[in-house]
């Protein structure tokens, strides 16, 4: 059966069918889920059903698997996040944002794979960076080129903490994690698209303005990227499998459920965004 691509939005997210993902993938099968990546950015797929050893080889068809740098307290696999939550509000994935930003090298991908999921709700919202750039005015696109932002794990930890999704000690991942920067608009390695390169859960200062510029202009950038035009909304079944470009989208996890939910998230890593 040959894999076929529908785009779900103009911007972003494309379902996938034709294509096992739990089987070993041959070059012409990895070469075309690439491509249809690059155009649609999320790559959405149901009925996926695999092992986490049959995830990770899914992961490495893609790049080096890059160990995720704080694990939630569920699971033993070194490689693998377990997202393993029934009372999500506050936890950290329920505000946009981009994975593992807060490191010189943040994650060129993630597969996210559902185990388990409440009977309603529960959706991820992907939303696309290129487009929130490109709807900016000129001169506010000139002006962010120009800008780097400060990137910081201490938000989100400590949000994960409290709410006893994380366990893990605040200043010794301080010490592990510190603070990195990069610029605002990173430019898309394979493409050359511009993407805005900053998200609520991490970017904490634009470094070159002072503090009260630097908040006006996060506040207006964080408030950009949430129209509508720029998102898919993607409802979980079982063994359902989302493949994100995390170099040019964000993902919010809707906070709306009370049973249990369980996503495997496996990461790809990335090089430094310039
Ligand atoms: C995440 O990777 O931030 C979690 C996404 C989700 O739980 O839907």
């Amino acid at each position: 059966m040959p894999i076929e691509v529908a785009a779900i939005t103009p911007e972003i997210g494309a379902e996938v069918t034709g294509v096992e993902l739990a089987r070993p993938l041959d070059e012409a099968t990895v070469d075309a889920l690439r491509a249809a990546l690059l155009e649609h950015l999320v790559l959405l797929f149901r009925d996926q059903p695999m092992t986490p050893e049959q995830q990770l080889a899914l992961g490495r068809a893609f790049g080096e698997i890059q160990r995720p740098p704080v694990k939630t307290r569920h699971g033993d696999d070194p490689e693998i996040n377990v997202l393993d939550q029934t009372s999500p509000r506050g936890e950290g994935a329920d505000s946009w944002h981009a994975d593992h930003t807060y490191t010189e090298r943040p994650a060129m991908g993630s597969i996210l794979r559902a185990v388990r999921v409440p009977s309603v709700g529960g959706d991820t919202l992907f939303a696309s960076m290129y487009a929130a750039h490109d709807a900016l005015s000129e001169p506010m696109q000139r002006l962010l080129a120009g800008l780097t932002a400060e990137h910081d794990i201490t938000r989100s930890a400590m949000r994960g903490i409290r709410a006893g999704h994380l366990k893990t000690d605040l200043r010794a991942l301080q010490r592990r994690l510190p603070p990195v920067t990069h610029p605002v608009v990173r430019t898309h390695p394979e493409t050359g698209r511009k993407a805005l390169f900053v998200n609520g859960n991490s970017t904490v200062r634009i470094c070159e303005l002072a503090e009260t510029e630097s908040a006006a202009l996060l506040h207006l950038l964080f408030d950009h990227i949430h129209r509508p035009e720029f998102q898919v909304r993607w409802s979980w079944d079982a063994d359902s499998v989302a493949l994100l470009d995390n170099r040019c989208t964000q993902h919010y996890a809707v906070a709306d459920y009370a049973e249990r939910r369980i996503l495997h998230r496996v990461t790809i890593a990335g090089d430094a965004p310039f």
